[in-house]
């Protein structure tokens, strides 16, 4: 054979019989293409109305498949509805919520439209002391989407969780909703709406939530829950984008309960005084060293709670870079102090280390790897270059398939170049690593994790609340655009339904 391959080819696509072959090869190739976009398109929309259960890659973690457990078990299941808080008994502390809509003044005077519980944004501050029924009346005045509660951070049964779409129906306008749950934690949470809740949470149905220790607080404390927001871009602390003023007598027992109710992080400083950071997401730590000059930096959906004895000078909190900040002073006025720009305060290497119920080298029932990247692809019919949980865009992510009792690993990695506030609902997680590196400190639980790009965390829990949780990304646009999954009891299921015909849109 005297003829080269390559002139063979030549020889091929000079004949016009050939070239009309190629052309419809080519066509064919595009066909294909499209029609597998379009396959794409399809298979990616999501029905109406779902259930979250029906879609997801069951996980189990390498541990035991749960005997009848194919997402819907039959024999024993357990509904969600039927996971509520006492629903007999006098409430300890009953508070009522009426969502509306309204104009709301910050200090600047700059007018937001905002989204407010009882007219205001913040929402009122709920104190209760641990031990303590409460019961929330939520209703919705006019808020179209409709709304729910959230307790962020309090791991209240999983019925009394506020997911619309998962644990309760979303509460349209006119309409009304109870919440019952005893306080068994100590701490700093805060409570938002989870319904559409990216839009509605920025817009302000969001508040403080303080439960004290069951002994109450040191005699004389000044007790201070401050929310940094970023309404339509003015950043606020408790709605104030001004320096605020506040009167506190030299010698008292200061703590200052930070809360960052925005999607990303936010740095908070404390001049004019040393200090110590006595809690993480309403969990004290053990044996905190005082610290000076260190910023605070907060995941979004984090708390740090900061104390201290009030000096004869000011002390001032502030947001850098904004003029949102809270004065403190024994007269209400004087210098205020200027931040020094420092490190950010890193819990790894925190206070001392303490006896934990589990650790790194505990046997664990089930490890999950929770690898979030990203890819092109259609979420909901909608292209473009999506989120991905181990490799899959929503709703083809895993579901964490637990038993009650279990002990729970998952590593988490990010391999995005975005920082992701990583968010379990129901439980606390104790960081074992990061980077792994062990930690060095106090012990660390978390229920709001800032993963940062290329970091690596492993975190552990025990399977203790039985439920269908929201495992997600706090930047809440993130999580609207998919970064969100649930951990799942075997054997528990749901009546609610998400998707437009139902009226419910967590996310
Ligand atoms: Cu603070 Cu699922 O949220
Ligand atoms: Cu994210």
């Amino acid at each position: 054979m005297s003829s080269h391959p390559e002139n063979r080819f030549r020889r091929l696509w000079s004949a016009p019989a050939a070239r009309g072959l190629l052309t419809a090869a080519g066509i064919a190739v595009v066909v294909a293409g499209l029609g597998w976009l379009g396959y794409a398109w399809n298979a990616s929309r999501l029905p109406d109305t779902y259930d979250v259960m029906d879609y997801g890659r069951l996980d189990y973690g390498g541990g035991a498949v749960p005997a009848g457990h194919h997402g819907h078990p039959g024999g024993h299941a357990i509904s969600v509805a039927t996971l509520r808080g006492p629903q007999a008994g006098k409430p300890d502390k009953t508070f009522t919520l009426t969502a509306k809509t309204a104009k709301v003044r910050l200090a600047s005077g700059a007018r937001v439209d905002a989204l407010t519980f009882n007219g205001q944004t913040p929402g009122p501050e709920l104190r209760v002391r641990q031990g303590d029924l409460v019961q929330v009346i939520l209703r919705n005045k006019d808020v179209e989407e409709g709304v729910s509660i959230h307790w962020h951070g309090v791991d209240v049964p999983n019925g009394e969780d506020g997911v619309s779409g998962v644990t309760q129906d979303a509460v349209l306008p006119g309409g009304r909703h109870v919440y019952r749950f005893r306080v068994e934690q100590a701490g700093t949470f805060w409570y938002h709406t989870h319904q559409d809740a990216a839009e509605e949470v920025e817009r302000g149905l969001f508040g403080p939530l303080v439960i004290e220790p069951r002994r109450g607080l040191p005699h004389g404390t000044q007790d201070l829950a401050l929310i940094a927001h970023d309404f339509e871009g003015i950043e606020a602390i408790n709605s104030s984008d001004r320096v605020e003023h506040r009167v506190v007598a030299a010698g008292t027992p200061v703590r200052l309960r930070l809360i960052n109710s925005d999607n990303t992080a936010q740095r908070l400083t404390l001049a004019g005084t040393s200090f110590r950071v006595v809690a993480i997401d309403g969990t004290d730590l053990n044996r905190p060293t005082p610290l000076k000059g260190v910023w605070l930096r907060l995941a979004g959906g984090g708390r740090y709670d900061v104390a201290f004895t009030m000096p004869e000078k000011p002390v001032e909190i502030s947001i850098p870079e904004t003029e949102a900040a809270l004065a403190l002073s024994p007269d209400g006025k004087g210098d205020l102090p200027a931040a020094s720009p420092g490190k950010d305060f890193d819990p790894a290497r925190y206070g001392a280390p303490a006896a934990t119920p589990f650790d790194a080298s505990s046997h664990f029932d089930r490890n999950f790897r929770f690898d979030i990247g990203r890819k092109p692809g259609f979420l909901d019919g909608r292209p473009g270059y999506q989120w991905t949980v181990n490799g899959g865009i929503y709703p083809d992510v895993p579901v964490f398939v637990v038993q009650r009792g279990d002990l729970v690993r998952v590593s988490i990695s990010n391999h995005t170049s975005a920082v992701h506030p990583m968010h379990l609902h129901g439980h606390h997680v104790l960081v074992l690593s990061r980077n792994g590196a062990a930690m060095s400190g106090s012990p660390w639980w978390a229920d709001t994790l800032d993963i940062a790009p290329g970091e690596h965390y492993e975190v552990a829990f025990r399977a203790d609340n039985p439920g269908l949780w929201m495992d997600h990304c706090h930047n809440l646009r993130h999580a609207a655009a998919g970064l969100t999954m649930h951990v799942a009891y075997a054997g528990v299921t749901t009546p609610f339904r998400v998707g437009s015909t139902a009226h419910n849109r967590p996310e």
